[in-house]
């Protein structure tokens, strides 16, 4: 089966039952969501709306539940933590279960459950996710969050990344077109993944709002071992394989 990757989560054309779905959106919220999960955070439950979120907190309960995420890129009023991957250090997140709302990230994340397993990956955990993709079926599909809709040049730079790692494990994974295309720009790109970004949308937007350090610190690859995995609403750190056969 050919690696698809889906430039955005509404160009999902297809039922993903059977697939391994990695949802890559670098900037920034599969990078902070991998970082919570690395830094020891119990859960991360995503939802659409900032109200839910609300909702979401309350019923769970508890000063041990944080809310997290942003809109325009800032923290959300009455919130307790923003979308920067800074913030999520072990010292504040670990123990905690975060319910987490962006605007893009969290929606990918919510339309890929169906899947037969969905990871969250990044350029910081770009090895392990491709190893945990692959430990589950050939069949993978690999969603980008994109920007509002659209094609976002970071996370199709981050999908050739988790590619070429796939690839190095199992060089006989045929790709889509897509799938080609991240990998070729991976390829040309990676000798400076920061200047090869300058310009584009959500890159500048981030830089605008002062966040180059977010953006230096999303970028760095296979850093992280931690592969976080949604599964029935929630997102926890995979286990390894033989933990799961043992039970
Ligand atoms: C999103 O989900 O849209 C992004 O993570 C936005 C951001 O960079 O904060």
């Amino acid at each position: 089966m050919p690696i698809d990757v889906y430039a955005t989560a509404g160009a999902i054309e297809k039922d993903l039952r059977g697939h391994a779905c990695v949802i890559v959106d670098v900037l920034r919220a599969t990078s902070v969501i991998i970082t919570a999960i690395e830094h020891g955070c119990k859960s991360v439950i995503p939802v659409a709306e900032v109200e839910d979120a609300a909702i979401m907190a309350r019923q769970l309960g508890g000063e041990r539940v944080l809310l997290c995420g942003e809109r325009g890129g800032v923290m959300i009023p009455g919130f307790n933590l923003s979308n920067s991957p800074l913030e999520y250090t072990e010292e504040v997140i670990a123990g905690r279960s975060l319910v987490m709302s962006t605007t893009n990230g969290t929606r990918a994340i919510l339309r890929a459950g169906g899947s037969e397993a969905v990871f969250m990956g990044g350029f910081l955990n770009a090895r392990a996710v491709a190893e945990a993709a692959l430990s589950v079926s050939d069949s993978i599909a690999i969603v980008c969050a994109g920007t509002d809709g659209r094609y976002s040049l970071d996370d199709v730079l981050c999908s050739g990344a988790i590619i070429s790692r796939i690839l190095d494990i199992n060089g006989k994974q045929s790709l889509c077109d897509l799938g080609r295309t991240a990998l070729a720009l991976y390829d040309s790109y990676n000798d400076d993944l920061f200047e090869s970004l300058r310009g584009s949308l959500h890159f500048e937007r981030l830089r605008a709002l002062g966040f180059e350090e977010d953006i230096r610190y999303c970028l760095q690859e296979d850093v992280m071992q931690a592969v976080p995995e949604y599964k029935n609403g929630v997102i926890r750190k995979r286990r390894p394989q033989a933990a799961q056969t043992a039970e």
